[in-house]
C-alpha cells in the first residue's frame, strides 16, 4: 500500500463567489484518523468546505495541500452527497462502478461489489434498477460506492438529513465501522446527536470559517464562544 494522503493542510484558504467570500480565510490541519464533525448554521460554509477539500471547488487564494500528488490524492477520497445520485444501472453496477472506473477487471469490481451490498444490507436488492429504492436504501449503496475504494477520506454532507430514524441509524453504523477500519471521516450535520455519537472532535462553523474547534465532550459541555453556545442552545444565531 502507498502512504497515506493524509494529512491534509488548508493554508489561507479562501473561496469567493458572486464577488463574495463564502468560505475563508481559514488554516485547516486534518490528521490521519478521527471523525471530525462539522456543524455550524445554515449557511456558515460547512458544505463549501468539503467540497473545496474534494476539489470541487476552487480555492480563490490559498492553497489545500495532500500529503502526496494532488491528482492521485483524489481518486483515494469519496464524498457522500445529501441527496445521492444513481446512475441508471441496476444497484450493484452502481456500486462497482468506481471500480470499473479505476480500471478494476469486471469480475473482480462485481465479486467486490457483491460483498459490498451484504456489508450495507443491500443483497435482496442487488439487481434492481437504483433508481426504485427507497432513499435509505439509495444511501445505503451511495456509502457503499464510497467505501468500496477503500478511500483514505470519506466526506459526507448531510447524509442522513432526508431520512427516517432506522435508516440514520443503519447510515451511522456504517459510519462507525469505516472509522474503526481507519478511514478518516469529515462529516456536515445538523444533528447534535448524530455529531455526539460519532464525532472525535467538532469543528464549529461560523460566517465561513471555523470558530472553534474541540473534542467532541469538551464542545458540548464547555463551548468556549458565546456564538457556538448559543448555537448548542438551539438560539437564533445571525
Ligand atoms: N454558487 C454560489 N454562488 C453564490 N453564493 C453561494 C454559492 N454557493 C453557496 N453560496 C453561499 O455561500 C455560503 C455558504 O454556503 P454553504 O457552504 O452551502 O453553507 P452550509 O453548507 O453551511 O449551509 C452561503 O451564504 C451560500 O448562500
Ligand atoms: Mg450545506
Amino acid at each position: 500500500m502507498v502512504e497515506s494522503i493524509l494529512p491534509v493542510s488548508l493554508q489561507n484558504v479562501s473561496v469567493r463567489k458572486g464577488g463574495k467570500s463564502i468560505l475563508g480565510p481559514l488554516d485547516l490541519h486534518i490528521g490521519e484518523t478521527g471523525c471530525s464533525i462539522v456543524i455550524g448554521p445554515n449557511g456558515a460554509g460547512k458544505t463549501t468546505l468539503l467540497r473545496l477539500m474534494h476539489g470541487l471547488e476552487r480555492a480563490s487564494s490559498g492553497s489545500v495541500k495532500w500529503a502526496i500528488r494532488k491528482s492521485e490524492a483524489y481518486a483515494r477520497q469519496s464524498f457522500v452527497f445529501q441527496t445521492p445520485v444513481m446512475l441508471r444501472r441496476s444497484v450493484i453496477e452502481n456500486i462497482a462502478y468506481p471500480l470499473s472506473v479505476r480500471g478494476v477487471r469486471r469480475r473482480t469490481a462485481r465479486a467486490t461489489a457483491e460483498d459490498w451490498t451484504e456489508k450495507v444490507g443491500l443483497e435482496y436488492a442487488a439487481h434492481r434498477e437504483a433508481h426504485v429504492l427507497s432513499g435509505g436504501e439509495k444511501q445505503k449503496l451511495a456509502m457503499a460506492r464510497a467505501l468500496i475504494t477503500a478511500p483514505d477520506i470519506l466526506f459526507l454532507d448531510e447524509p442522513t438529513t432526508n431520512l427516517d430514524g432506522a435508516s440514520t441509524q443503519e447510515i451511522e453504523a456504517l459510519i462507525r465501522v469505516a472509522t474503526e477500519e481507519g478511514t478518516r471521516i469529515v462529516m456536515a450535520t445538523h444533528d447534535f446527536g448524530q455529531a455526539r455519537r460519532l464525532a472525535t472532535e467538532i469543528l464549529f462553523m461560523y460566517h465561513g470559517v471555523i470558530h472553534e474547534r474541540a473534542a467532541v465532550s469538551d464542545f458540548f459541555d464547555g463551548p468556549k464562544t458565546k456564538e457556538a453556545t448559543t448555537f448548542i442552545r438551539g438560539d437564533l444565531l445571525i
